[in-house]
């Protein structure tokens, strides 16, 4: 079984939940900055792929958002997974977030969703996402808060699902 994470990050969490996510996943997954990397050309020797990107005002990367356009037949005959970093606490609001911010179909499709916690790193906010930081969390120090359960959970759907 080979499975695909692709990803896309703005400071850095996503990156860092892939990484967590790997833990739970075949050692044959492959990972994809779409952030730092090219798309991978051929999706057809994956036998499910993983979708991750951070939510900003609502939105998440424009990268994610065409590499899901540009692989959207393929990756709607695929296993498929949505997951994003989110500052968000409440689970029906995340629910919300995540369906709002993804394109529908993908979200019909997904077998599994998940929002899987969030960080800042202070040194790589601009002024103005320091200014937000400090409006919403009172103060501005690094945070991280990855959803340790969440991730294994999304993950074992995943396999579970390939498994069948
Ligand atoms: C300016 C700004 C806007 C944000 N907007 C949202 C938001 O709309 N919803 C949310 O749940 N989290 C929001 N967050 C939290 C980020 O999604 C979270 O910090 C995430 O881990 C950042 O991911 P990255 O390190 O991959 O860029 C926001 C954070 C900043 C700094």
């Amino acid at each position: 079984m080979k499975g695909l994470i692709v990803y896309a990050t703005k400071h850095g969490s996503v990156a860092k939940a892939a990484e967590l996510l790997l833990a739970h996943l075949p050692k044959t997954t492959d990972v994809v900055d779409l952030s730092r990397d090219a798309a991978p050309s051929d999706l057809t020797k994956y036998d499910f792929v993983l979708i991750g990107a951070s939510v900003y005002a609502g939105k998440i990367q424009k990268s994610v958002i065409r590499f899901l356009k540009n692989y959207e037949s393929l990756l709607l005959q695929q296993p498929l997974g949505l997951f994003v970093c989110a500052g968000e606490k409440n689970p029906e609001k995340q629910r919300q977030q995540l369906e709002k911010a993804f394109p529908e179909k993908f979200v019909q499709h997904a077998t599994a969703t998940a929002t899987v916690g969030s960080a800042f790193y202070v040194e790589k906010l601009n002024f103005l996402e320091k200014l937000i930081v400090r409006i919403i969390k009172g103060n501005l120090t690094n945070y991280e808060n990855f959803d340790e359960q969440a991730i294994a959970q999304f993950a074992q759907t995943m396999l579970g699902k390939e498994r069948k």
